[in-house]
């Protein structure tokens, strides 16, 4: 895959997708955004400055940037992080040793070790990397809505697919349901996507949800609580 890099407004790289027409990331940040919107919002970097063993759910792991970021500051505070990420396009894994968010890392090491996991990894469908003590990515190469989620209690969810209106079967009630059975009570799922239909299906599946600022560029998104 060659995609052409484009640099964001915090100098963060992105690409477009050309099956969605859409950018990765907020062209505004993508650091930024990611930090905002998943780390922030979601109630990861408090759980993990406080030592808190922590599992994610992504849907959309894309170029690896919210688990970078996420994996990057458990080592930093040495918490137990379980991350599962889909991603249905493997294609989208080969473009991340080109982009340049190892600017923005503590331990140059994580994307060493999920460059090296990946390689190693031969498509399977599902991948298991360790890129640190009790630190772990299992990447599910597959469509989140075809398939199972992980059973289990994630205590916060990533959801990162590309927008309602170029990848709507991720954002319907149904999806929304099954993303709830796969949340701890009182787990946190955020999204950049502030879309009212959005909001009334994620409120439908029987998530608790409210507005919060967004990042530069996004005066909205939504915070939804199992
Ligand atoms: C906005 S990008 C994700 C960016 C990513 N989270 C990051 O940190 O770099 C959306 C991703 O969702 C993936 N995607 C879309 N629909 C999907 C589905 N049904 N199952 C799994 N992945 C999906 C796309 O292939 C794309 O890589």
């Amino acid at each position: 895959m060659t995609a052409q890099i484009i640099t964001t407004g915090d100098g963060s790289h992105t690409i477009c997708s050309e099956r969605y027409g859409e950018t990765y990331h907020s062209i505004n940040g993508a650091i930024t955004e990611s930090r905002h919107v998943f780390l922030e919002a979601a109630g990861v970097s408090q759980r993990l400055a406080q030592q808190q063993p922590t599992r994610v759910l992504e849907i959309g792991f894309g170029l690896g940037l919210n688990f970078l970021l996420t994996a990057d500051l458990a080592l930093q505070h040495g918490a137990a992080l379980d991350y599962h990420a889909y991603e249905h396009d493997p294609s989208v894994l080969l473009t991340i040793a080109s982009l340049n968010y190892v600017d923005w890392l503590t331990d140059p090491q994580v994307l060493d070790k999920l460059l090296s996991g990946l390689a190693d990894s031969k498509q399977q469908t599902q991948t298991h990397i360790c890129v640190g003590q009790n630190v772990t990515l299992t990447l599910h190469q597959a469509d989140a809505v075809q398939e199972p989620l992980p059973p289990g209690s994630f205590d916060a969810l990533y959801l990162d697919a590309f927008s309602p209106d170029t990848n709507p079967e991720c954002w319907t009630m149904s999806f929304f349901a099954k993303l709830l059975a796969s949340t701890t009570p009182g787990g946190m799922l955020t999204t950049y996507s502030a879309k009212g239909s959005v909001r009334r299906a994620l409120i439908a599946a029987g998530f608790g949800v409210k507005k919060m600022a967004g990042p530069p560029g996004k005066r909205e998104m939504l915070h939804a609580t199992a």
